[in-house]
């Protein structure tokens, strides 16, 4: 029997299960459908993000941060350890543990706002005048609204598939049973940087291998240059511009021929090879085709500011269409497209969506780098502040890094928050909110923050802008 929806949602990432709940919450009738299972061949909703994304490499990379601390750094505070050891199998059993509470807390949500959850794959069947049906297995529903949200793969290299036991996607990545001699990563974006940082932080010896002659080319150049410089001091061996040949997995390893920098031809030969050039859209399985949903050539769905896609009322959120992947803004756009359901006005604004990589020292920033506001001819001021001169930074024993604020030359317009350094995670935070209510630099200056806290920095940064820093 078919089953009716107002709306039903295919897939149950951070941008489809967001979606349905808000859809819920408006008051419409909603089917969410996921296909991800766990190891016992159950549920595991919450996509990418949270079985093999953003949640699992935050549990290791905070695992693999407690193990450095107290090789290096607890030694400072008078702490003492002896015959410090890692146990991997306990590591990742603890992660996988994490995984399972969110998991186990988006099936309570989804019950709590009554949304139909279906564990397995949905397709589009054809189009009615009811709406899309969709099938998932032997179950037929039809949909007044289809929100897609599938999400996005890892992008392998040509020649090299995923076998995810030598060459690994995130996927691999972050079930690595032991700790590897030797790690190569192919690609310093955001996943070889948190990556490589938690596999050295545990013994590797890693090295980076990217195509790019710049570090971090989307970062402010002044911040990413920091941040290069701590990868740099910690270990973690950064190849630029390189060109990268064949890749040979045997029974030892992986062995991958390259060009360096300087047009020498090299090899690199690794026990673990983890690929992270980048992911693509996923539409695996969707039978777009039987709808006439359309597709770009990189495989995306196609949709326009509102996220709505060729077919009325089918519409797609998160890493399946354009705009950064990351999981807040697959999010916020399944919250507005529920709104826009519902008649509402909901509304993404891109240039406040924050970024954030949670290496050590962590690197985030909201807005427009100096480098994009030079190529569109903006009149700025820039002001810095850096954590060395921050007494809760020094009291934390990591003064790495610096808080720069960028703000319009005549109107004082904050422009773009840039920070590397301790808890830059939670510190931008506060510059996303200045930008959303569009906050002067002045503005910042002016508000008391508690003493002492890292959150001065942005404050003595604002006060940098009129060069009138307090504490430097
Ligand atoms: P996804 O999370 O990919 O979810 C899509 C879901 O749809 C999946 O469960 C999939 O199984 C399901 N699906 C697909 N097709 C079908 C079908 N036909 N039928 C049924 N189900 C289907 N972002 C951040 O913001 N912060 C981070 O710290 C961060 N860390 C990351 C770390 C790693 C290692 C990786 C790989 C990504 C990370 N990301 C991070 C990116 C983030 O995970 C994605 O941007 C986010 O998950 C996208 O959400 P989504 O809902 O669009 O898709
Ligand atoms: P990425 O786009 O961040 O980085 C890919 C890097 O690989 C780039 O620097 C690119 O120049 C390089 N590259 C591409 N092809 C190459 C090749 N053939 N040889 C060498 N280098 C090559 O992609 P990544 O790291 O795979 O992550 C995918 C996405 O997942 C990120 O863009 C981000 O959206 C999301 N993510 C977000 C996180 C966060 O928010 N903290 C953490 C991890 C992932």
């Amino acid at each position: 029997m078919t089953k009716q929806f107002d709306v039903i949602v295919i897939g149950a990432g951070p941008g489809g299960y967001i979606a349905a709940i808000r859809a819920a919450q408006l008051g419409f009738t909603v089917a969410c459908i996921d296909e991800w299972k766990n190891a016992q061949g159950g549920p595991a909703p919450g996509g990418t993000c949270t079985n093999v994304g953003c949640i699992p490499s935050k549990a290791l990379l905070q695992s693999s941060e407690h193990f450095e601390h107290a090789g290096h750094a607890f030694a400072d505070h008078g702490i003492g350890l002896k015959d410090l050891s890692i146990d991997v199998a306990k590591m990742l059993a603890r992660k996988d543990s994490v995984v399972k509470q969110n998991n186990d807390g988006i099936l309570y949500l989804f019950k709590k706002n009554k949304v139909a959850f279906f564990h397995g794959r949905g397709a589009f069947a054809k189009a009615t005048e009811q709406g899309c049906e969709v099938t998932v297995g032997a179950e037929s529903l039809i949909g007044r609204h289809v929100v897609v949200a599938t999400g996005s793969i890892a992008r392998a290299l040509p020649g090299a598939p995923f076998d995810e036991s030598t060459i690994l996607s995130n996927d691999g990545a972050l079930r690595i049973g032991g700790v590897p001699k030797t790690l190569g990563l192919i690609g310093s974006g955001v996943i070889g940087l948190e990556m490589g940082s938690v596999w050295r932080r545990l013994g590797a010896q890693v090295t980076v291998l990217e195509a790019l002659p710049t570090f971090l080319g989307a970062v402010d150049e002044q911040i990413a240059k920091e941040a290069h410089k701590s990868f740099t001091k910690q270990g973690l061996k950064i190849e630029l511009g390189v060109k990268v040949g064949e890749v040979k997995a045997g029974a030892q390893g992986v062995d991958i021929a390259y060009t360096d920098a300087q047009g020498a031809a090299q090899t690199l030969a690794v026990d673990k090879l983890i690929v992270s050039i980048g992911r693509v859209p996923n539409t695996t399985g969707l039978n777009a085709e039987a709808v006439g949903l359309q597709l770009d050539e990189r495989g995306a769905i196609v949709v326009d500011a509102d996220c709505k896609t060729n077919l009325p009322n089918v519409w797609a959120v998160g890493d399946v269409v354009r705009g950064p992947m990351l999981a807040h803004k697959a999010e916020e756009e399944g919250v507005a497209v529920a709104e826009r359901i519902a008649g509402q006005h909901g509304h993404v604004d891109f240039n406040l969506v924050p970024w954030v990589i949670y290496t050590s020292p962590e690197i985030a920033w909201v807005g427009q780098t100096e480098q994009q506001l030079k190529g569109a001819g903006r009149a700025y001021k820039a002001g810095s502040f850096p954590f060395m001169a921050n007494g809760r930074a020094r009291a934390l024993g990591d003064t790495t890094g610096m808080v720069k604020m960028l703000a319009d030359a005549t109107t004082d317009e904050i422009l773009g928050v840039h920070i590397v350094g301790p808890y830059a995670s939670e510190l931008i935070a506060e510059a996303c909110v200045a930008m959303a209510f569009r906050a002067s630099s002045e503005d910042i200056a002016r508000i008391c923050h508690a003493h002492p806290s890292l959150a001065e920095s942005t404050k003595e940064a604002a006060l940098a802008v009129d060069k009138r820093t307090l504490n430097f």
